[in-house]
């Protein structure tokens, strides 16, 4: 039986990744390591915690102690989510974001450097993903897109802390020839998002008929996956990805932010009156876009979804689970962990 640590499972991408390799690979036994900080949410994973192959554990990816009781259990994959994630938040206080992002990730890379050097049949078998995000590479002009060979430029805490670790990882795949893959994904968009996010905050605001907060002229691009796309995409370089490569994952579907506001608002039956232009965000990077010719060329890979379909589908959803939602926005999925697991 494989064993795979899927760390910051607790989060949207991660739980996603949680219930994805569950299904595809039922005979891995599952280890969830998340900190549970307020973008952790354990209802999310309510339905599957009680497989067999599934374990929880609450932790910080920078503990030593913890990761080194985790490695020596003997771990065939890693997938490393746990992250600080959200710009504005890095904004306000960045300091967070360089030790989870920079100072976590190299603990773990420590962690994989230890038990896997020093077993050499695991270091050929073994693989860890880094989970990285194509705004390490900062902005782009309205033409052209990001490759894995365009230099790394990050403009927010954020995407800087992001760049750290996606270096770190490169580093230590070159320096001490561990099998590390890296992965650079564009913006994702499913359930289980957290409502800070751009698309579930404009559904939560125009469902309250509250204003939705379109930052400077809302003609910022970003380039949108479905979740369950990126996941797919993540089983494939885990799984076929050649060590010390790079992967952008990518949806070609470049939006402008005012176009999915608007959309959602057609969609809700919501005026447009409820747009508010606000004070746009400092450092705001104007267009992402991702070349994936490397993922569709290696692997045939190709998101399933199109944007269209996926946000109808992903409105459906936060209609569905307004309960969710609720309990995110009041904090209450945090008292989740003690009522199902005590202290
Ligand atoms: P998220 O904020 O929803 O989830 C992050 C998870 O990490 C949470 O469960 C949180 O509790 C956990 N965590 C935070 N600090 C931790 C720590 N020190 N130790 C252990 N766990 C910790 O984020 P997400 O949107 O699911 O993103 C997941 C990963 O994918 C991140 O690394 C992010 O940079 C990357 N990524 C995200 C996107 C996107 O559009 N959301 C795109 C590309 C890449
Ligand atoms: P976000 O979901 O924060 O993702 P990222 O900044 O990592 O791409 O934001 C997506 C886009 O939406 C980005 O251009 C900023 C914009 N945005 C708003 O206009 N208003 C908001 O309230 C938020 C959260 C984002």
């Amino acid at each position: 039986m494989k064993k795979i640590l899927i760390t910051g499972g607790a989060g949207f991408i991660g739980s996603a990744f949680v219930r994805q390799t569950l299904r595809k690979h039922p005979d891995y036994q599952v280890i969830n390591l998340d900190a549970l900080t307020y973008a952790g949410n354990l209802e999310t994973l309510a339905d599957i915690e009680k497989e067999p192959n599934y374990r929880f554990v609450k932790g910080d990816i920078g503990d030593k102690e913890l990761a080194d009781k985790l490695f020596a259990e003997g771990l065939d994959y890693v997938v490393n989510f746990a992250a600080e994630s959200h710009v504005d938040r890095s904004i306000a206080g960045p300091e967070i974001f360089a030790q989870t992002n920079i100072l976590g990730t190299q603990n773990l890379l420590e962690a994989v450097r230890k038990y896997w050097t020093a077993d050499a049949s695991r270091a050929s078998a073994s693989r860890y993903l880094q989970v990285s995000t194509d705004e390490v590479y900062g902005s782009l002009g309205s033409a052209g897109y990001f490759t894995e060979a365009t230099p790394l430029q990050p403009n927010s805490p954020y995407s800087a802390s992001k760049a750290g670790a996606d270096l770190l990882t490169r580093a230590y795949f070159h320096t001490f020839g561990l099998p590390l893959l890296t992965t650079r994904c564009s913006n994702n968009y499913g359930p289980y998002q957290f409502p800070e996010k751009l698309i579930p905050l404009m559904i939560s605001n125009a469902l309250a008929d509250r204003p939705l907060p379109v930052y400077g002229d809302g003609k910022n691009v970003r380039d949108w996956l479905h979740v369950s796309d990126h996941c797919e995409a993540l089983d494939i370089v885990l799984h076929q990805g050649a060590p010390g490569e790079i992967y952008n994952i990518g949806g070609h579907s470049e939006k402008e932010n005012i176009y999915i506001v608007k959309l959602i608002l057609r969609e809700l039956k919501k005026p447009e009156s409820l747009i508010s232009y606000v004070k746009d965000r400092p450092g705001h990077d104007r267009r992402y876009a991702i070349d994936a010719g490397k993922m569709a060329k290696s692997f045939g890979w190709q998101p399933r979804y199109t944007f269209e379909q996926g946000i109808k589908e992903t409105l459906r959803w936060y209609l569905k689970n307004q309960k969710w939602v609720d309990s995110v926005k009041s904090g209450d999925y945090q008292k989740y962990y003690e009522r199902q697991y005590g202290q």
